[in-house]
């Protein structure tokens, strides 16, 4: 689909299935390579058969009933490692956590978070308050401990994007108004409601997590006034200079900051995903299409990079959103950034050595050998698993540390039919990345971040989202969906055409060592309805009716080295019926690949974080955009939810007060590690 389409569908209810369905748009041309050379060398030829039948059918067999009631569980983990009642599934206007525990609300947006802010008042919100309240649409939930104990620290939190139509009175959908309804003083809100927050939270005198409010580490960053600076080979390179800032080393603003990750010295990167629909022209064909002339020097990456979006009216308004005016612009976006969160006037810090993508998350962890590793997806159909490798080791040294971002090695996957992964260096110079295919320099690989990974022929895969190590040499990386795929686009690596509820993959390096340029990989679960044979989905038979699911996104390893996976099904969930949530899946013995649900989300919420404190003791979990996903689908409901008619007002369930996206906290009734 067009953007023009996607905008106009009446099945497209809000924008967050509009963005699901933005990333639904294939920006890579150079799929050729892998079409039909790596077929099912691995799996058989009916498991590729199995898999062929994508959604249509399975909407069909499930029908909305499915929406209606849980149908009984039918089997019981008993191999899992993971110790609680598992959940029943389903979908209402409130979360659920397994029998045991608590899951308490613990920031919303609009909460106050700075001693000076004013408390929220959702009839008349501004910039000016919002830059002191938490932001909206919450997604990477990181946090640093503060004392040895680790009952007091600072939680740093992405704010990912916002829903004008349930976050605003009387607005509605404004990408499909023209953003008529958008004045500059509702944009300037929204650009506040982006970002990032710090809070720092403690432990009450009952145990319980609470707001510091006058915590003197409390900021918001956000897209609107946050100065940052550029490093890395790319810091001050011609395509990063604009009218504001002549020597390519400035910007103001990180935006889309989706996933992220922390690093082992208490750092906390925020990767900025769908950078491109923050875009605009004025220069549009009768489609409403941006043109953008055949000689612009960018021409060849806009493309790419699916740039401008125009998914925001915010260049409309304001001149580093408008390519017209500043054709560099987009440039400054797409990166990893660096915050410290324990000085509240760092500037944070755009790490180009990190690529320049829509980049899903940065999770590191530290190789056997002493390097630092960060995995990161890049969330687009047919687009790329990376990893950095630095060049130097950690060390004690906190600020020395943070030269590791700027100096190491780029890597790309490329997945192979036998069961190897290679990760290709995107290195200047060597193979293909020369001046004579574009590359000048360095910076230019990393701008053009995906032009560099197509000529190394990178594996297309079911877009990346969340990827995390283990710090054992093991990754697990989640691949949410692909319903693009044909049946002659399958690699071994995503083996389903129309792969509609994903796939988990799991990397065990080589040496057990996570800087290691190859390593092994293995499909850990094939996700969907394992009752419904043209699914194809792949399970432990151990897994029950509430177990499985749809469209891995965010993951966690817990204090035991546990994966845990959160969902995100966009607009899909009719075809499994399930709301979102967060589930156990084991990945070691007779036990791997059995899945348990732990946490459900309120209906039309995906879930974001998941974040477990050192002590396995604390889990932190983001439920982004309540309300809004798959509510068309919802009986009895059955239409798009606005601010005035919202399917849920979760958390607050107040008249007056539309649903607002949340930080929950869980812990064990009695105290205790999580799921043991
Ligand atoms: Fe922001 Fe790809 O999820
Ligand atoms: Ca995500």
């Amino acid at each position: 689909m067009t953007r023009r389409q996607i905008i106009s569908d009446p099945t497209i209810g809000n924008k967050a299935e509009a963005f699901e369905a933005f990333d639904d748009i294939p920006t890579n041309q150079n799929l050729g390579k892998t079409i039909g050379d790596v077929i099912n060398a691995r799996y058989g030829r009916r498991g590729v058969l199995r898999g062929m039948l994508g959604v249509t059918a399975t909407t069909a067999l499930f029908g909305t009933s499915a929406l209606v009631a849980p149908r009984q569980a039918r089997a019981k983990a008993s191999k899992s490692r993971y110790v609680f009642d598992e959940l029943t599934w389903g979908n209402d206007e409130t979360h659920h956590v397994a029998d045991g525990y608590d899951a308490k609300v613990l920031l919303r947006w609009g909460d106050p978070i700075t001693a000076d802010a004013p408390e929220f008042d959702v009839m008349n919100q501004t910039a000016s308050a919002q830059l002191g309240q938490f932001g909206y649409n919450n997604d990477y939930v990181g946090f640093v401990p503060l004392n040895d104990d680790g009952s007091r620290g600072l939680l740093c939190v992405n704010h990912e994007y916002t829903n004008e139509e349930v976050m605003f009175p009387g607005l509605g959908r404004q990408d499909r108004a023209q953003f008529s309804g958008m004045t500059p003083a509702l944009i300037d809100i929204e650009m506040a409601a982006h970002g990032g927050s710090v809070v720092e939270i403690a432990k009450g005198d009952t145990g319980a997590w609470q707001v510091v409010r006058d915590g003197k580490m409390n900021r918001r960053i956000t897209p609107l006034e946050t100065a940052m600076t550029f490093d890395g080979p790319a810091a001050g390179h011609a395509r990063l200079k604009t009218n504001d800032d002549a020597d390519g080393t400035n910007v103001i603003g990180t935006l889309n900051n989706c996933a992220g990750g922390m690093t082992p010295w208490g750092t906390w990167l925020m990767a900025e995903e769908n950078f491109h629909g923050y875009f605009w022209t004025n220069m549009l064909d009768d489609d409403g299409k941006p043109v953008i002339a055949a000689d612009h020097p960018e021409v060849v990456s806009y493309k790419r990079y699916g740039i401008p979006g125009m998914w925001y009216a915010w260049g409309a308004h304001h001149d580093r959103f408008n390519i017209d005016s500043e054709p560099h612009a987009p440039n400054k976006f797409g990166w990893v950034v660096e915050v410290d969160p324990m000085d509240p006037t760092s500037v944070p810090v755009k790490h180009t050595a990190l690529g320049r993508f829509r980049h899903e998350g940065a999770e590191t962890t530290v190789a056997s050998d002493g390097r630092l590793v960060i995995y990161m997806g890049d969330d687009n159909r047919f687009d790329y698993q990376y990893k950095y490798v630095s060049a130097g080791k950690v060390s004690d040294d906190r600020a020395a540390n943070s030269n590791l971002l700027s100096d190491g090695t780029l890597y790309v996957a490329r997945f192979d039919a036998d069961g190897t992964v290679n990760w290709l260096p995107l290195i200047h110079g060597e193979g293909p990345l020369t001046a004579e295919n574009g590359f000048a320099d360095q910076g230019d690989v990393l701008i053009d971040t995906r032009i560099a990974a197509d000529l190394l022929s990178a594996t297309p895969m079911d877009r990346p989202e969340d990827a995390q190590p283990r710090g054992d040499g093991t990754a697990y990386i989640m691949l949410t969906n692909n319903t693009k795929r044909k049946k002659d686009q399958v690699n071994a690596a995503n083996p389903r055409a129309e792969n509609s509820f994903g796939h988990i993959i799991e990397i065990k390096e080589d040496g057990a060592n996570h800087a290691a340029t190859a390593g092994t990989w293995s499909i850990l679960v094939k996700c969907g309805d394992p009752g419904v044979t043209e699914v194809g989905a792949q399970w432990n038979p151990d897994t029950s009716e509430n177990g499985w699911f749809g469209s891995p996104d965010n993951c966690a390893i817990d204090a035991d080295g546990r994966l845990w996976v959160a969902t995100d099904q966009g607009g899909n969930w009719n075809k499994t019926g399930k709301s979102d949530g967060l589930y156990a899946v084991e990945t070691e013995g007779d036990g791997r690949g059995s899945s348990r649900l732990f946490f459900r989300c309120p209906v039309g919420s995906e879930m974001c974080g998941p974040y477990f404190t050192a002590d396995g003791e604390t889990l932190f979990v983001a439920v982004q955009h309540p309300g809004t996903d798959g509510t068309k689908n919802l009986v009895g409901f059955e239409r798009e939810s606005t601010f005035e008619d919202p399917a849920t007002r979760w958390p607050d369930f107040d008249p007056k007060m539309p649903p607002r996206p949340s930080v929950v906290v869980i812990t064990k009734q009695g105290g205790g590690k999580i799921a043991v």
